[in-house]
């Protein structure tokens, strides 16, 4: 068992798993943010119901902390063990023809996906932690929305999210594709999983560009 764990099919099946994890909540993290740019008042009571409701709070959201984490820590430990493994470094790699440029470059635009985060935490997470368990401020179910719009003031800041964006299409786009494979699905639809992958990969940050940008140029 313990040889299971510790083998590298292990850690890319450990590390498809959590990253599909990562992906469901990309995509219900894009849907509620996505309200924002149509109607404030959705956008409010869907963040009120996520920040109040003691499941989410307490169930799913260390659940998710633990996933980004796990996903970046096992991320940085298979990089590790490939270079390893890897005895003649890239002098030997045949571009392309080895492996796609994104497929090679996954802790890059992990690394930048990763201070994106960073940064996002700092906007949003942490301000909340703050709000809720420090200062124990009276909720206002009102309070999301112009929350929002404020952090989308800086053209700097909104500059930041656009490009980390564009870095998280490139991680998905090898990284969400190929671990259909990871996990062992083999099959006639494999394929059209791969397509479907590669198109979520491109219309789901590009949805976050255009809320991000939408926030910016809605300023009142
Ligand atoms: C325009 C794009 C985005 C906007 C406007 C946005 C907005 C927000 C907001 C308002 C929160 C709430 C924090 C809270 O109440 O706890 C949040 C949390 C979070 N966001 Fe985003 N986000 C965006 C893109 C992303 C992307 C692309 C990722 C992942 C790569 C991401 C990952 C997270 C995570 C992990 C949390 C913490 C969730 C939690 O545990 O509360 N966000 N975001």
């Amino acid at each position: 068992m313990s040889g299971l764990i510790k083998s590298s099919i292990a850690r890319k099946v450990a590390m498809a798993l959590s990253g599909l994890f990562l992906v469901f909540f990309l995509l219900q993290h894009f849907t509620i943010n996505f309200t924002s740019i149509f109607s404030a008042d959705i956008f409010n009571e869907l963040s009120h119901f996520m920040g109040t409701n003691p499941v989410v709070q307490f169930v799913l959201q260390p659940v998710l902390i633990f996933g980004v984490i796990f996903h970046f820590v096992m991320g940085f430990v298979l990089e590790l063990k490939n270079n390893k493994a890897r005895a003649v470094k890239y002098a030997k790699y045949n571009g392309g023809a080895n492996a796609s440029w994104m497929s090679r470059n996954m802790i890059y635009s992990g690394l930048v996906v990763l201070a994106f985060l960073g940064l996002h935490f700092y906007d949003f997470w942490v301000p909340e932690m703050v709000h809720k368990y420090i200062e124990f401020a009276p909720e206002d179910p009102t309070r999301y929305y112009p929350e929002l719009l404020h952090k989308f003031e800086s053209p700097v800041r909104t500059g930041l999210y656009v490009l980390s964006f564009v870095f998280l299409t490139l991680h998905l786009w090898h990284g969400f594709a190929s671990s259909f494979q990871s996990v062992g699905f083999n099959n006639k639809y494999s394929a059209a999983a791969s397509k479907f992958a590669k198109a979520f990969s491109i219309v789901i940050p590009l949805g976050f560009i255009v809320v991000a940008i939408a926030l910016h140029f809605n300023q009142h």
